[in-house]
């Protein structure tokens, strides 16, 4: 029973309590309904997750006309119980369970090291924060890692040899393309405290107070909110290039700055996330700032936790200095892939046909590409779209391949936005990329994705379908 790690489970379990509630609010003085409390801090993540995007397809649709409700990510009270219980039963054992403690493998004491180093280096909504250690740190928190209990002459033999072994030049590279991105990425703190103040005005009560999308507001039908602390997101404009060495959690599914611009100022259509015209271009700029920090915080907890609560058989065990160095490594690498995506826009050529005649000729070659097995986009998107074949996205919630008859987008309904979702996919919802397309295209020959894009908003226009179908007989659209 001298293990160092069930001997810190029990010192903890019998000091700490739980961990990282907030304690009841004060009672009232007088005012029947005070306005709700700030929370001084961001709350640690308790709520169930999964690491990889569900294979399978929900059994059912919750109820007609009523797309996902927020309970289907795996929270525990859901109005809709089956459709939980079919998530649970397809992620199997991938459920990971924050307030499950388990000795020897998630215990109290990792849980309140791992919430001082989120709130040591990301803040408090108040007063937000991206906080990079500096190098010598980084070396440091590297190198020197001592285990509760150990002797002083044994840490100094194990940090010695993990020195040598310490490879100075990747991690310096790690950690300087890191410190950029906090600057291009504009995550200084003033930046964020302006931000922070723009956010909980007008997008907390959806997105919630630490961006796990659970607000109040979130519950209202339709898809829910993004919850930004899995670090993906769905209408971006970069692809990072798949072969690329994964360090972290990894780059796909990354936005680039403009997109989240682009996404506050229009809005999403067809869903309840508002466009916001009326705020100023800086308003804009610092509420962006506060969503990445918001992701990146979320996306190291999300990293850090994982390890913890499911350890792979090679890692460390996981007490004392190790939780910082995995904190560390975890956020240079969040911050790396925030930097991988700037760097990889989708490269959209420009619209190729100038003239409508092109354009429906186009449009044609579109519609025989759209049911080829080269691109096969009916496998999901049956008849169009019309037909619902039900997908899990990577927070579990319910997603349906888009019905192409209706022609809203939820990335923006311009050829350039549809371009980049054909060429990148949709990586949280599982939809293919399809940029291997036309990456050996002969010059000359139509770019094959702008015909599908023509094909795409000729669907949506009855008189284009009608149009198309007097251009070739072979073209069929209706049901
Ligand atoms: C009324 C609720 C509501 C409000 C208010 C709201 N959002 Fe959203 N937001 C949503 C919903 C719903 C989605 C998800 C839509 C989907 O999945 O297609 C979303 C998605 C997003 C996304 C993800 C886009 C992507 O590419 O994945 C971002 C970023 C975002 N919102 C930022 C904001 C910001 C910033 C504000 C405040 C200025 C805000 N939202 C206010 C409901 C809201
Ligand atoms: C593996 C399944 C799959 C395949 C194959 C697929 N899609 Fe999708 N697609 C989806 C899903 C799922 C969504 C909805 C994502 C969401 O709402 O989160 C979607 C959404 C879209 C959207 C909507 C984007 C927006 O801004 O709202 C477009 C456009 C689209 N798909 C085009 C295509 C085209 C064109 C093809 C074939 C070249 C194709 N898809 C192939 C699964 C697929």
């Amino acid at each position: 029973m001298n293990h160092p790690r069930v001997l810190l489970a029990l010192v903890a379990l019998s000091t700490l309590g739980p961990v990282g509630c907030g304690g009841p609010n004060p009672p009232g003085t007088g005012d029947p309904n005070p306005p709700a409390p700030i929370s001084a801090r961001y709350a640690p993540r308790t709520d169930l997750f999964a690491l990889t995007i569900p294979a399978g397809a929900p059994t059912h649709w919750p109820a007609a006309n009523f797309p996902p409700l927020r309970s289907v990510r795996l929270f525990p009270h859901t109005p809709d119980r089956d459709l939980a219980d079919d998530l649970r039963k397809q992620l199997g054992k991938n459920v990971l369970d924050p307030l499950r403690y388990e000795q020897d493998v998630w215990m109290p004491a990792q849980a309140d090291r791992l919430a001082r180093l989120l709130d040591a280096h990301f803040g408090t909504p108040a007063a937000p924060t991206v906080l990079l250690p500096d190098w010598d740190t980084v070396v440091a928190t590297a190198n020197v890692r001592f285990e509760p209990g150990e002797t002083f002459g044994a840490s100094l033999k194990e940090a010695r040899n993990r020195l040598g072994k310490f490879k100075w030049d990747a991690w310096k590279g790690d950690h300087r393309a890191a410190s950029a991105m906090r600057a291009e990425l504009k995550l200084d703190d003033a930046t964020l405290a302006r931000g922070s103040l723009v956010y909980r005005r007008w997008c907390m009560q959806c997105h919630g107070p630490s961006g796990a999308g659970e607000a109040s507001q979130a519950v209202a039908g339709g898809p829910t909110p993004r919850d930004y602390r899995q670090g993906v997101f769905k209408y971006v404009t970069a692809f990072p290039p798949p072969a690329l060495p994964k360090k972290g959690p990894g780059a796909a599914g990354k936005p680039r700055r403009e997109d989240l611009v682009r996404t506050v100022r229009n809005g999403i259509e067809g869903t309840i996330m508002p466009a916001f015209p009326t705020l100023t271009p800086q308003e804009v700029e610092d509420v962006v700032s506060y969503v990445i920090h918001l992701s990146v915080r979320g996306e190291v907890e999300l990293a850090c936790m994982a390890k913890l609560i499911k350890p792979g058989d090679d890692d460390p065990l996981y007490v004392g200095g190790e939780i910082d160095w995995l904190f560390v490594q975890n956020e240079l690498w969040v911050l790396d892939n925030w930097g991988v995506a700037a760097k990889n826009p989708i490269p959209v050529p420009p619209e190729p046909f100038a003239t409508e005649p092109e354009r429906l000729k186009s449009a044609v070659r579109g519609f025989k590409l759209y049911g080829s097995a080269e691109f096969g986009c009916a496998s999901c998107h049956a008849s169009y779209g019309r037909v619902p074949q039900l997908k899990w996205d990577a927070w579990g919630t319910v997603v349906q391949p888009r019905n192409f008859t209706l022609g809203v987008y939820r990335g923006g309904r311009r050829g350039e936005d549809l371009y980049a979702r054909i060429y990148g996919g949709i990586y949280p919802s599982g939809m293919t990329a399809f940029h291997d397309r036309v990456a050996a295209t002969a010059p000359g020959t139509p770019d094959k994705i702008w015909d599908i894009v023509h094909f795409l908003q000729a669907l949506a226009d009855p008189a284009d379908r009608k149009r198309i179908q007097e251009l070739d007989g072979e073209v069929k659209i209706e049901p």
